[in-house]
């Protein structure tokens, strides 16, 4: 099988030793690759270093055209590239067209927030001492981003990286997840092609244990990481003086509020966010929160549906269902919810695993000292507990460490305002599940979800620093 290259400053290159990627589901070899070397990654640093000031002046209209040009010929491959997706992270197909579609999206929001990025001009004859003087305030990008990207999404999230910082002018390198490197390698490919200047990306696998030295470069100001709570706050701690937006894991929970009457409807939603990709997501539905009243109706309701979603090869259009990352993964949530059990938890579906896949699973009387409980699971498990009154369920949510996304069914305006008010989480879903994201909208997680937002307006302002122009009335 040829080794697929990958990008250092918009041109192909190989690496030493190949690496297999295989497909979570059967194991079957879906492509090779290689890790940068050592002078492979100084030569990446270097080209977008020296790229830096040459980009960050390129005119809106180039940084936006390179964008569309993105957009669009992803857009045109769209198949080849969802196949791609499902091959190397096990997503079932229909999930993976709709993550081609975002990513499309992605790049069309980059393209037009380029054009949208302007400044502002701040009055400073507020104050005696500055009168006859005003501020333009512009941003500049900081410099090259290093973006550190998960498994999960192998496309769309390096296109939250990439995207805007292509929109602002900053040269950036992608390190792709070791187990889903392929579609990062593919978008490398794409970006070679849309009319941007030497230097502005680079897609480089490099082994996680070997970062440390990329992380610490400080030719690098910024590190944008995607992945797992214990690694993204130990970048940070390594590198306190950087710009470090970290997009970490969460448990969200969905509460169904006493005024909610179609259950069914929140069962469907639920039932279907909480398994999708086999839980995979940091926004999968983890918790579900009913009022006690409710719990009798709602969760053979929720364990039948969880019951009829299709399990099986990612690759069939129907499935909804399949593995997840590797066995590992797998034996990881079994061994939770064999805790959980011992703790007294009754299953209601699933709790069995086949090889990489478990079954969806719905949970109920889950003690609150264990994992499933307390850490992100990461896999096709729902948890259902009680609640008696909003103050105790929006109490209940705001327990977790984890603070990303919250869903609240509810039809019921106080309600939602209160959700808005009390929930310490980065975003608010009503009247639905906290899986829902728009990439447009700010996107991220308050306490040890992470810090930062990403949403490719909120990006480039992670990604930019303001610079102030003071200007007096006349010349
Ligand atoms: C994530 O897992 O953080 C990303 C979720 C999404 O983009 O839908």
């Amino acid at each position: 099988m040829t080794v697929t290259p990958f990008w250092i400053a918009g041109q192909p290159e190989t690496g030493t030793t190949p690496i297999e990627v295989r497909h979570p589901y059967d194991g079957e070899v879906v492509g090779t690759y290689s890790h940068a070397t050592p002078d492979q990654r100084e030569r990446a640093i270097a080209a977008a270093r020296d790229a830096a000031e040459h980009f960050a002046a390129a005119p809106a209209q180039v940084r936006a055209d390179a964008c569309r040009a993105a957009s669009d010929a992803i857009a045109a491959d769209a198949e080849r590239i969802a196949s791609v997706i499902t091959a190397e992270s096990g997503k079932p197909v229909q999930w993976a067209r709709a993550e081609v579609g975002r990513a499309v999206a992605t790049f069309g929001f980059a393209a037009e927030e380029a054009r949208r990025f302007g400044g502002e001009l701040q009055r400073l004859d507020t104050n005696a001492a500055a009168t006859g003087m005003a501020a333009l305030v512009r941003r500049f990008p900081i410099g090259p981003v290093l973006g550190i990207t998960p498994f999960n999404f192998p496309l769309n999230l390096v296109a939250h990286k990439v995207a805007p910082a292509l929109a602002v002018g900053a040269p950036i390198i992608v390190k792709p997840a070791p187990a889903t490197p392929l579609s990062a390698l593919l978008l490398g490919e794409i970006l070679s092609d849309v009319g941007l200047p030497d230097g502005a990306v680079s897609v480089l696998p490099v082994p996680n244990d070997e970062m440390s030295a990329v992380v610490a470069d400080e030719r690098l100001p910024i590190v944008s990481f995607t992945g797992s709570e214990t690694v993204g706050w130990s970048i940070k701690d390594s590198v306190p003086r950087k710009q470090v937006i970290l997009e970490l894991g969460g448990n969200a929970a969905a509460l169904i509020a006493p005024d909610y009457d179609d259950l069914g409807h929140a069962a469907d939603r639920i039932a279907l966010f909480g398994n999708y990709q086999g839980g995979q997501s940091c926004i999968a539905v983890q918790r579900v929160l009913v009022p006690e009243e409710v719990a009798g109706e709602f969760l053979p309701m929720l364990a039948e549906r969880v019951a009829g979603l299709v399990v099986g090869d990612p690759r069939d259009d129907r499935c909804q269902v399949g593995p997840v990352i590797n066995e590992d993964a797998a034996r990881r949530i079994e061994s939770w919810l064999a805790e959980a059990t011992d703790h007294g938890a009754v299953i209601h579906c699933g709790g069995t695993r086949s090889g990489t896949t478990v079954a969806p699973t719905v949970v109920s009387g889950v003690d609150p000292s264990v994992k499933l409980a307390t850490e992100e699971v990461f896999g096709p498990v729902l948890i259902v507990d009680t609640y008696r009154d909003l103050d105790e369920g929006f109490a209940a949510i705001n327990r977790s460490r984890f603070g990303l996304q919250a869903g609240v069914f509810t039809r019921r305006w106080d309600v939602a305002a209160r959700a808005h008010r009390t929930l310490d989480v980065g975003g608010v879903v009503i009247g639905d599940v906290p899986s829902v994201r728009a990439d447009q909208m700010p996107y991220g997680g308050n306490k040890a979800s992470g810090v930062g937002r990403e949403g490719v307006a909120s990006a480039m302002l992670d990604y930019t620093a303001p610079r102030v122009l003071v200007l007096p009335d006349t010349f």
